[in-house]
């Protein structure tokens, strides 16, 4: 049996259907602080499975312990966390609370239970802005420079520590770039109105006809926009299934990076939507966002060699699944 905790939330759901379609039986773990029960009855409804789900919070140990007692679990995919790096600044403890010590509460009662193996969700903000790119999973990396970076930076750190300290344990670590892109069906996608990253301020700005803040043009890029790595949320999900098939063979601590591989500037993104929805998008340029950097697309090489994997979808699928989604 499989933990998802997060599992109603955009990536976790995704993963959840792929999961028990593969015949897994999953326990869909959600406190719906970002996500909506209506998650859950379209997980089913893509599986054609009533489902197991438990509303729980991630740092309560009294629920998390009896959950683990109820059910026998083999793997946990932890995606369970607050991800906004805004947010994080203006309230650090809200998200050390929050990611690290329902991280650890997570880890306490696998130990007690003896579940060994966890896939978990971190992300390339751990590389911080020293690098240049593209990124590899063997830099030396420093404490990043924002709350929430430093708490997928401290997790990375203490599975490492654990599996040193015991060699039963079998950990993959995935730092994820920019997933965009929905399931499909139209059915799963992320929550557009929560969010502030670029795929759904566009479609925001799509659906509400308003003009799109484009945060720095002078960047020394090919346009002078900045340049990100985009990755289909599909993808990024067969990531994770052929990180779960490596580490039910092989104990002990990995880390691979998901991502395209290939960066696109703002502007190359702007005119994707543009050309498949042929119509025009006003834009705004801004000053640049504090914090961004100018550029960074991950280097995928041991992903594909070690997971044999490789992305299967390009730009235009993601953006025609991302406006799929809010017009299924
Ligand atoms: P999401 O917000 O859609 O999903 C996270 C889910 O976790 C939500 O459903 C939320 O309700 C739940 N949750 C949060 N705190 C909880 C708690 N204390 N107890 C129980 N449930 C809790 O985010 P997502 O985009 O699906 O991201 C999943 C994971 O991947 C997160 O850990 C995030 O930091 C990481 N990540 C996401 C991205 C991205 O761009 N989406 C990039 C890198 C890493
Ligand atoms: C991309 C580019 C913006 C909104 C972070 C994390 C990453 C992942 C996703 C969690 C930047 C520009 C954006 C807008 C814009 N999350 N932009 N107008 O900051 O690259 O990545 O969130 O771990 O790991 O690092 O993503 O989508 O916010 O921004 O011009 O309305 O789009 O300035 O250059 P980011 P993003």
């Amino acid at each position: 049996m499989i933990l998802i905790t997060g599992g109603c939330g955009y990536l976790g759901s995704h993963c959840a259907v792929e999961l028990i379609k593969l015949g897994y039986e999953v326990v869909v773990l959600d406190n719906l602080v970002n996500s909506d029960i209506k998650t859950f009855e379209k997980i089913n409804f893509l599986t054609n499975k009533n489902n197991i789900f438990e509303k729980a919070d991630i740092t309560n140990h009294s629920d998390v312990a009896k959950i683990f007692k109820k059910y026998s679990f083999e793997t946990v995919f932890h995606f369970a966390g607050l991800k906004s790096i805004v947010e994080s600044i203006e309230n650090p403890s809200k998200y050390f609370f929050n990611n690290l010590l329902g991280t650890i509460l997570i880890l306490e009662e696998m130990r007690k239970t003896s579940v060994k193996k966890i896939i978990f969700s971190s992300s390339a903000t751990v590389y911080g802005n020293k690098f240049n790119p593209p990124w590899k999973e063997d830099l030396n990396l420093l404490m990043p420079n924002n709350p929430y970076a430093q708490t997928k930076y401290m997790i990375e750190n203490i599975l490492e520590s654990i599996v040193s300290e015991t060699n039963e344990f079998h950990v993959g670590i995935l730092r994820y770039f920019n997933p965009i892109g929905a399931h499909r069906s139209g059915l799963l996608g992320e929550d557009i109105k929560k969010s502030v990253n670029l795929i759904p301020s566009i479609l925001n700005s799509i659906i509400n006809a308003q003009t799109l803040n484009v945060f720095g043009n002078d960047y020394d890029t090919i346009d002078g926009t900045a340049i990100r790595d985009y990755i289909h949320v599909s993808d990024l999900i067969d990531g994770h299934l052929k990180a779960f098939n490596y580490i039910n063979k092989y104990n002990g601590f990995n880390i691979w990076n998901l991502g395209s591989g290939e960066g696109y500037s703002v502007k190359q993104i702007v005119n994707k939507f543009e050309m498949i929805l042929g119509q025009k998008i006003p834009v705004r340029y801004q000053k640049r966002r504090e914090g961004d950097l100018q550029e960074y697309w991950a280097d995928i090489t041991k992903a594909k060699l070690q997971l044999k994997w490789k992305v299967k979808y390009n730009l235009d699928d993601m953006i025609r699944d991302n406006l799929k989604s809010v017009n299924p």
